[in-house]
């Protein structure tokens, strides 16, 4: 037998006795779906079973107003669930005469259903070929095949999915992936899995080599460094002022334009030149409300933005102020990007404009 095999014969005999698995029929699964991805089985139950009685189709569901789908949701928490489930009634029987699109893109549309949800609906009511991916399937994944890096790490969903989708038992899809999560909160356990009920017990890469208490390696993205940080929009006629600090400084020596971290600082690389913190308090500048955030390796910024318009006179003078202390060069706005190559100068040009 394969893997997907025993997997299957142990869904089978083991599967848990859950009403949304009585039929297989979209609107129930995805119901039941969205109530079971913030709230455990046994917590959820009830109120599945009162929601589906108060609202037995996706036509009852859509002619319902908004204070009876919430009164119906509560005890669930997350309204804004409650609020897109009943949104997403409303869309089905304008867009698609009530019933559910069977194309993974036209089902991502539906307001409120996200990559699992989609996939969860399309293999489980209509056996279509989607492996999902939740926290349950991704231990699972990760200890059969002794996938080591962080699970909660930037490429992991996407390594993961591949994983999947190589996988996924191609005859029985829906069975596979409820399989799979099944296992995952039954045996597959965080800690101390039952490794001896599993029926994957032979194929488990984890268990012969001995990782599972290392796998999944959880890694919070707290790890990164939080900065605030400010960027000086100064602009003169149709330019705009660059600067390059002396010591190579956290830009690795650029034009960029000029900034200052504010805070507590990790370190010297982080500290701007003393005239641009100084210059930084003019009355004249504008702090514009809103920021952007911007990742990089280690690092989590967040970015804000202040601007003043300057006469000719007041650039040069500001200019003749920084000029003991780093380089400026004035650049036509349009150049920006190129004068100022970091992904950065286009996130501070969106706002600006
Ligand atoms: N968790 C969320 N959806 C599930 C399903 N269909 N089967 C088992 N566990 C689940």
């Amino acid at each position: 037998m394969t893997p997907q095999e025993k997997l299957h014969s142990w869904f089978l005999l083991n599967q848990r006795d859950l009403p949304f698995r009585k039929k297989k029929q979209a609107y129930s699964i995805w119901v039941s779906e969205v109530m079971l991805q913030q709230t455990r089985v046994a917590a959820m139950l009830p109120l599945y079973e009162n929601f589906m009685t108060r609202f037995p189709t996706l036509e009852d569901l859509a002619r319902s107003t908004e204070e009876e789908v919430l009164s119906a949701w509560k005890g669930l928490g997350y309204y804004t669930r409650a609020r897109n489930v009943r949104k997403a009634a409303i869309y089905l029987v304008q867009n698609f005469n009530g019933s559910f699109p069977k194309n993974l893109e036209e089902v991502l549309k539906i307001p409120g259903i996200g990559p699992y949800t989609a996939r969860a609906i399309l293999s489980i009511a209509y056996d279509l070929p989607h492996a999902v991916l939740d926290g349950n399937v991704k231990r699972v994944l990760s200890r059969l095949f002794v996938y080591e890096k962080n699970i909660l790490g930037s490429s992991a969903d996407k390594e993961l999915q591949v994983l999947a989708d190589k996988f996924l038992n191609l005859k029985f899809p829906g069975d596979h992936n409820q399989a799979m999560m099944e296992l995952g909160a039954t045996v597959c356990l965080p800690e101390n899995p039952k490794c001896l009920l599993c029926p994957l017990q032979s194929d488990c890469r984890g268990l012969a080599e001995n990782l599972l208490d290392k796998i999944p390696l959880r890694i919070k993205d707290e790890k990164k460094l939080k900065l605030v940080g400010h960027f000086l929009w100064w602009e003169k006629g149709d330019e705009i002022l660059l600067i390059q600090e002396k010591r190579p400084r956290f830009l690795k020596g650029m034009f960029v334009l000029p900034y200052y971290f504010e805070g507590e600082l990790p370190s010297e690389e982080y500290q701007s030149a003393e005239t641009i913190q100084n210059l930084s308090n003019r009355k004249s500048l504008t702090k514009l409300s809103k920021s952007f955030s911007h990742t990089i390796t280690h690092h989590k910024f967040q970015f804000w933005i202040h601007r003043e318009s300057l006469s000719e006179k007041e650039a040069d003078h500001l200019v003749s102020v920084m000029r003991k202390e780093v380089e400026c060069k004035w650049v036509k706005k349009e150049n920006l990007e190129n004068e100022f190559p970091s992904s950065l100068a286009a996130k501070v040009k969106k706002i600006i404009s």
